[in-house]
This record gives structure tokens, sequence and C-alpha cells, in this order.
């Protein structure tokens, strides 16, 4: 790892210190290993997908007042850790496309946006992101499960961020979507098996909350 990189990892990990929203730094430690993984098998440029994926949620506006002051906040510390005007622009630009946003935001278009998407995308899917759903909905104040609560089919950025819904909910709303939502065949073949694994939690679910088991 090249001293800009350990920089980095120090500088997210700092800011993400002690989140509960399910954004914290093993969170971004983990995308940032399945980025690796997605780069060695679909190509790409490693350095740029590595620091894409380690500042990924740092940029991502829920953490700031506002986007733009997101945008300024990482385009600042890159530079202070050492990246050039052209590698900030390659870095934002791919860091830019990877928000689900309750499916509103446009899709990447470079081979290293579509994989830091992916990575981010396969860490929201499996056992961690069936923990991940629940520590986000306890923290939002949001029920477990409410048959009298539907899933949304459509719905704003706003309303995805903001309106409450459940933990089981968004199963349907997000996490059940991902796997046919993946750019590149390896983040596809993950996807797969943690989407059957979800399939399986959820009826195992059903049948504890109607105590036929
Ligand atoms: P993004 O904007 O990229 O979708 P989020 O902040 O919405 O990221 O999601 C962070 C984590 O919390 C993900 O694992 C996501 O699936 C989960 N999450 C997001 N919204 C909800 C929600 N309303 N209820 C439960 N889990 C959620
Ligand atoms: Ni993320």
């Amino acid at each position: 790892m090249t001293k800009r990189l350990v920089d980095t990892e120090a500088w997210v990990k700092d800011f993400f210190v002690n989140d509960s929203t399910g954004h914290d730094w093993p969170h971004t430690d983990r995308v940032r290993k399945h980025a690796i993984y997605l780069a060695k098998r679909e190509g790409g440029d490693a350095e740029l997908t590595e620091v894409a994926a380690l500042v990924h949620d740092v940029a991502d506006d829920k953490f700031h007042k506002s986007e733009e002051l997101a945008v300024n906040y990482v385009g600042a510390g890159l530079q202070k850790l050492g990246y050039n005007q052209k590698e900030i622009k390659a870095i934002m630009e791919v860091v830019a496309t990877v928000s689900f946003r309750g499916g509103n935001n446009k899709p990447p278009e470079s081979l290293e946006g579509k994989i830091v998407q992916d990575a981010d995308r396969i860490d929201a899917i499996g056992a961690i992101g069936i923990a991940r759903c629940f520590m986000f909905a306890g923290n939002k104040g949001d029920k477990m499960y409410d048959p009298e609560i539907l899933p949304r089919d459509q719905m704003s950025k706003t309303e995805y961020r903001e309106k409450n819904t459940t933990a089981i909910n968004h199963f349907h709303e997000k996490l059940l979507k991902l796997k046919d939502m993946m750019n590149t065949e390896t983040g596809k073949y993950i996807a797969h098996e943690r989407h059957q694994f979800m399939v399986s939690y959820l009826e195992q679910f059903d049948q504890e909350w109607h105590s036929k088991k």
C-alpha cells in the first residue's frame, strides 16, 4: 500500500469513529476489500478503485449539510492527502454515482464506478446486510415489522431517506432488488448467493412471526 493510501485509510477511519448508523469503519473496510477483489477480476485502475471505495461514504451528502459541502469536504481532504486535481476529479466522479437514494441516482459510467457501487451493494445484502438493515431501522426509530405498513414501490430520494418504514419493508424496497442491479459479472455471482440467504431468512422470519416454527 502506498503512503497516500495508508493516510487516506487513517483519515476515513477517523471520520467514522463512533458511527452507529451502519456506516462505521468496518463497512468501509469491507467495501474496500470487495472493491479490490472485483477490480482483480474485472480490471480498471486499482488505486482509483481503492481510494474511491475508502471515501465513498465520507463523500455521501447524508453526512454533510449539502451535496456541495460534501464534495468540498472530500476534495479538500484528498488534496491534503496528496492527490492532484485530476485524480480528485476522477475519484469524485466515481463516488458521485455509488449511492442508491431510493433508486433515484444515475448509474455509474466508469468501470471503477461500477465496481465500487457493486462493492457497496454486496455489503448491503446477505448476513451483514440483514444486520445493517436492523441496526439502521432501530437507529431511525422504525419498527422491525408491521404488516399494516406496506412496502413502497416508487419513492423520491427524500421519501426514501426520511419517511418511516420497517426493517422488513426495506428488504422489499431495496435489498431484494440489488441482485438484479449489479454491474459486474463477479458482483452478480456474489450477490446471487447473498440474495438466496436473505430469501431463506425472510421465510424463517415469517414462520416465526406467525408462530409456525
Ligand atoms: P444508500 O443511500 O447508499 O442507499 P443508506 O444510507 O440508505 O445508503 O444505507 C445504509 C445501510 O442501511 C444499507 O445497508 C441500507 O440497506 C440500510 N438502510 C437504508 N435505509 C434503510 C431503512 N429505511 N431501513 C432499514 N435499513 C436501511
Ligand atoms: Ni457504503
